[in-house]
């Protein structure tokens, strides 16, 4: 398995997996706008024998807190071909993810998933309670990278989000 950052060259693969993985349209065209407004800030493929199995996006969202905007990072979504599944690419996608965008200097992730399967990357309902976020619920978590992450803010995802169910 190769885990390494989306190029230009993997789109057409990358839009295959989202729309067989999630069984529809929303996933592939929410990555295109992504890519499109300038928001996906981290955009990584696993390769098995040279073939594009699984896809992951990290993007852009915002923190309003005490008249601050800060910066922080959204995962979604995250995606393996049905065939190539239970093998830890989900995990080695979101892991090596994590190391680059801790590399950069980012200081919390979200997400919104089975916390039975973002919990085993340290993923809380509990460090997401602080903050005010449309997906707020017992699937919303997130993941603290550094000390100086924000403690509590309302939340802005990038605008492709807008109208996604
Ligand atoms: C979720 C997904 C990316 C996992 O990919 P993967 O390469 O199979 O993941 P890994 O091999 O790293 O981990 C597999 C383990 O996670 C578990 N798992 C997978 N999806 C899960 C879920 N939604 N909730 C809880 N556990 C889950 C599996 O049961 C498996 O555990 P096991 O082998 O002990 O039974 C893949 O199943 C997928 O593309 N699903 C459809 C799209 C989706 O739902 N994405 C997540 C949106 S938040």
């Amino acid at each position: 398995m190769n885990i390494r950052p989306e190029s230009s060259g993997d789109f057409v693969a990358v839009r295959a997996i989202l729309r067989e993985a999630f069984a529809g349209d929303d996933e592939a065209d929410l990555v295109d706008r992504l890519r499109n407004d300038g928001d996906l800030l981290l955009s990584m493929v696993a390769e098995e024998a040279g073939q594009v199995v699984g896809h992951v996006a990290f993007s852009r969202l915002w923190l309003r807190h005490d008249g601050q905007r800060l910066p922080g990072v959204s995962l979604a979504p995250l995606s393996v071909m049905p065939g190539h599944r239970r093998h830890g690419i989900g995990a080695a996608l979101v892991e090596a993810g994590h190391g680059r965008l801790r590399h950069a200097g980012e200081s919390i992730i979200f997400v919104l998933g089975d916390p039975a399967y973002y919990g085993c990357f340290g993923y809380s309902i509990a460090a997401a309670r602080a903050f005010d976020c449309v997906y707020a619920g017992p699937h919303f978590q997130a993941l603290v990278l550094t000390s100086l992450a924000p403690k509590a803010g309302a939340i802005t995802y990038a605008a492709s989000f807008d109208g996604l169910a």
